[in-house]
């Protein structure tokens, strides 16, 4: 689909704390809301700290799911805090009535499949926001879902009442802190053979269905995910990158992605999602000097991120003391071909 790409204003009505760390922020476009489907995102700028002291601020973008339906002349979308932050649900946090934000979309990336097939919803913490959607478009075509949905606790379990009037006893909870979890394996077996499987969570979850679904034999064009940018393993820190192709060394403070060092310091990097989806940022992996590479990516398989040769520079990142990667980009500058 194609992506929009002009910013638009959009004024903060309305703010609503959905659980201890989620709030529902509404936003009324100054321009109108044309039509959108489930599953679809407003991509919405945000302020960032400087990287360092005496620096500008940064802008960047973060996505987020729209959560209501079209007709009210409204957007609403719900944010997860998260600590650590990068700055940016920081930024979305402290948002307020009445003020503006720069708002690209709607765009969809992770559109429900038209034909009628049985569907399997699995949703982690905030990646319920786009399986939302998904759950009342099936239900009113009269293909309800099944929806399991995990969250640390049971007051995370944001939007249960509506999808519990939708989906009844279709609708399965997992709170961590119970010891409640998703049986991907059992769920997969159970389903008929020309079933889809939708999943939106953190990264573990995501590369468990993976998983899981090749494991059972399941059509890969089956599987759908989105990840927003997930969030790996380890904590984001501080790491080095080197680019001998290019003679530079390079800090990756923990804010920032290696795709946006690599591209402030002039290496060109293709790259389209930037939230670990499509595979385009991929670069070749010459050596980790110290640490791990925390892959944060659901383009690679398994066995993939294992062998470590590549890695997504959008999202994926190296950790450990004094983490250090050796990488190849693909471009190659005129001046070092020559
Ligand atoms: S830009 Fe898509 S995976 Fe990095």
């Amino acid at each position: 689909m194609r992506q929009s790409t002009e910013w638009a204003p959009a004024r903060v009505h309305h703010v609503a704390d959905l659980s201890p760390t989620v709030r529902e922020i509404t936003l009324r476009p100054e321009h109108g809301t044309p039509a959108w489907q489930p599953g679809s995102h407003l991509r919405v700028q945000v302020r960032l700290p400087a990287a360092e002291a005496g620096a500008p601020e940064r802008l960047d973008t973060r996505h987020y799911s729209l959560v209501n339906m079209p007709g009210e002349g409204l957007w609403r979308i719900a944010v997860k805090r998260t600590e650590p932050s990068r700055g940016g649900s920081r930024f979305m946090a402290a948002l307020q009535v009445g003020d503006v934000l720069l708002v690209q979309g709607p765009d969809n990336h992770f559109a429900l499949p038209a034909g009628p097939a049985p569907t399997l919803l699995v949703a982690g913490g905030i990646g319920i926001t786009p399986l939302l959607g998904m759950a009342r478009a099936l239900a009113e075509r009269g293909e309800p879902p099944r929806l399991l949905y995990a969250a640390r606790t049971a007051a995370e379990f944001v939007y249960a009442d509506e999808l519990r009037a939708l989906l009844g006893d279709r609708l399965v909870t997992h709170a961590s802190d119970q010891r409640q979890r998703i049986d991907l394996a059992r769920e997969i077996t159970q389903l008929p053979p020309h079933a889809q499987l939708l999943v939106c969570g953190p990264l573990p979850l995501m590369q468990a269905a993976q998983q899981a679904w090749a494991a059972a034999g399941r059509p890969p064009e089956a599987l759908r995910f989105e990840t927003f940018g997930a969030s790996g393993e380890r904590p984001a820190q501080a790491f080095r990158v080197k680019l001998p192709r290019h003679r530079l060394e390079l800090d990756v403070p923990p804010q920032l992605s290696l795709l946006q060092v690599l591209q402030d310091h002039g290496v060109e990097v293709l790259s389209d999602c930037r939230r670990g989806e499509c595979g385009l940022c991929a670069l070749d992996v010459l050596a980790v000097e110290a640490g791990q590479i925390d892959h944060r990516d659901v383009f690679f398989d398994a066995e993939q991120r294992r062998a470590g040769r590549q890695l997504c520079a959008c999202v994926s990142r190296v950790a450990g003391e004094g983490a250090t990667v050796v990488i190849d980009s693909a471009w190659r500058p005129d001046t070092l071909a020559a």
